[in-house]
Parts: C-alpha cells; structure tokens; sequence
C-alpha cells in the first residue's frame, strides 16, 4: 500500500453483464437463489475519494460531461436512457461508507465525487459497482488495510452484487461464477476477451419487480457448457450458451425486452441475452469491427442508448490523486 497516496484516490468502477442467469429457487429471506456468470466490462463510473478530518461525509453525484444533455435534449438520443441518479442519502454509497465507519469505528470523513456514465435500472450493475469503489477507496484512504475477504462480507451486506466489483485484476478477463443470492464468488481465470454491443432501452427494470415476477428454473439450465466455452475460447459456443432466467419476466413487464431482442436477431450475432434483471441486452461479436458495424445498425433502428465494448480485466481500478497528477513517487 502507497501511503504517499494520501487520502485521495480515484478508482473506475466498471459495468457488468450476466453472461448466465439461472434461477434456481426462492429463499426463505425472500431472495432467489442463483447461479449466475458475471463479466466485468469496459463502460466505467468514477469515484473520487477525498480525505476530511472534520469527519463529515459529502457525496456528490451527475452524469459525465455530455451525457446529461444527450439525455435532456428533446432530439438527444439517450432520452430515458439513463434512468435517475439517486438522491445522496439515498445513494448505496453512502450507506456503504456509513457501514464501514460504524463497523471499523473510526469517525473519518469523506468528500466523496461520483461521475456516473453506466445507466441505471439496467442489469448492469452501476450501483453495486460503485459501492465496490467506495469501499476499495475508504479502505485505503482511511488506512483501515482491510484484506478483501472482510471487506466482501460487508459489501455482501449491502447489496448482492457488490462483492463481484471487488474482485482483483484477473489473468484474462474478469469472470466470476456468483452463487448464493449472487454474493458467493468463484473467480474464473484464462478467459478470453469479449467484443459486445450493448442496448439500455428507454425503460429500465426494478430488480424486486422482476424477480418477484420469475418463475424459477424447473429443470435448472447447467452452466458446464458455457465454462467449457470459456476455457477453450469458443466464440460460437460462449454465444449459443448466453441465457438469462429473468428474461421472460422481464419480457412480461415491457415490451423492449422483447423490441431489442429482435433487434439482435437480424443481426450477424453469436448469441444475445438481457443482462441481469434488464433492461440492458447485449449481443456477442466475433471482433470489435464486427461488433462496432452491427452497432451502428442498432442505432439507426433508436432502440436506446447502444455501447461498443468489450470485457476487462478488473471491474475496479485505484489510482492515487497524486500519482494521476505526477508528483507521486
Ligand atoms: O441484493 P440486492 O439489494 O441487489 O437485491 C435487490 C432485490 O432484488 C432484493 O431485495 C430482492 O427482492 C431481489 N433479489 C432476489 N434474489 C437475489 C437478488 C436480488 O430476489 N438473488
């Protein structure tokens, strides 16, 4: 750890899809059990941490410079898109860092500035991703040098999701199986990187909703298939196995699911899928050029706001303030 850091640090916190969903039942907590396959894609929020020794805890929040008037704009071309940006004291942000103060018991604070690109109400995980962030950044500018298994119990705590975006940098891209309620984390190594095309219809999807509406797997889809796919870098097999439980329900619920759906059909695609409980849907190219002509189709059918990306290898990247600025050591 880099004590000449400081207090200020900067981490990326990524999107994720489900390139598996399976529902396997529900529990008596009222959450689903699932097993699920999460990637870590390049489409980045970023968090900036900065040490207050009043010990107040600020957090501001907004859209990347450009997003909010594409979304604003009558003729903008992300109207809808993006969903709404939580009120601070709403934010999982900052109940995370209240968490972590309470169960660390220090009475540091934080000037926290979260510059948001990843939509919300998506299935992509830009809340539980930026929570991941502000963890890996209290940790270090608060000094407490956490290891990551004790900080993944709390981030388990605050959402399911949350404990995937604190996985370390991976041989290969970033990929976990998650089991449990989606907070037990098996990471996968060697795999292979991924060129997607990504659609966040106008609508998004409530996660409860969308569970609540899911009928569990009666026969459970297995997941060999696509690990298998995986290991040996099978791109035709990756995109036959792509499936999500959730999108029947979520289909049920609006009828973008099933508009972008047909979307990808008429594309030259390996296989296609919404990500966790949607709206996003995404489609899995053989290359980035393939991947960015067939986007460039999508868009001329304005489906919503489509992302040419590909898989990476950490959904959450530190960097010291200082460092940034070059006058670290
Ligand atoms: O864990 P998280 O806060 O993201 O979950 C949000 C909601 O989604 C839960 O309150 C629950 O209704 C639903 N959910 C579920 N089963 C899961 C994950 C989430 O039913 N495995």
């Amino acid at each position: 750890m880099n004590q000449n850091i400081g207090g200020s640090v900067r981490v990326d916190c990524s999107a994720k899809l489900n390139l598996f969903l399976e529902v396997l039942g529900k529990r008596d907590d009222g959450f689903h059990e699932v097993e699920t396959l999460l990637a870590a894609v390049s489409w980045y929020d970023s968090l900036y941490f900065t040490n207050d020794t009043t010990g107040a805890l600020r957090l501001q929040c907004h859209w990347a410079n450009g997003l909010a008037a594409r979304q604003q704009s009558s003729r903008g071309d992300l109207v809808g898109c993006l969903g709404r940006l939580p009120e601070p004291a709403d934010n999982l942000v900052w109940r995370a860092l209240r968490r972590l103060r309470e169960v660390a018991g220090i009475e540091a604070g934080a000037s926290i500035q979260l510059i948001k690109r990843i939509p919300a109400m998506a299935g992509l995980g830009g809340a539980s991703s930026d929570t991941a962030a502000a963890l890996l950044a209290a940790n270090r500018g608060w000094q407490l040098n956490w290891p990551l298994e004790r900080l993944s119990r709390l981030a388990a705590e605050l959402g399911s999701d949350v404990p995937f975006f604190l996985t370390p940098r991976s041989c290969g891209s970033a990929m976990a199986v998650a089991r449990g309620r989606g907070e037990r984390i098996e990471t996968l190594q060697g795999t292979p990187r991924l060129h997607v095309v990504i659609v966040k219809p106008p609508a998004g999807l409530s996660t409860p909703r969308v569970f609540a509406e899911c009928r569990p797997a009666g026969q459970p889809v297995n997941l060999n298939r696509l690990l298998d796919g995986l290991r040996s870098a099978a791109l035709t097999r990756i995109g036959d196995c792509l499936f999500n439980r959730l999108q029947t329900a979520a289909s049920e619920i609006t009828p973008w699911i099933a508009r972008v759906r047909n979307a990808f059909q008429q594309l030259d695609c390996l296989g296609h899928c919404m990500s966790g409980s949607g709206s996003s849907y995404f489609g899995l190219f053989r290359n980035a050029r393939q991947a960015a002509r067939q986007a460039a189709r999508l868009r001329s059918e304005r489906l919503g706001y489509v992302v040419v990306t590909q898989t990476t290898t950490a959904p959450c990247q530190m960097t010291g303030i200082d460092r940034l600025r070059g006058s670290a050591a």
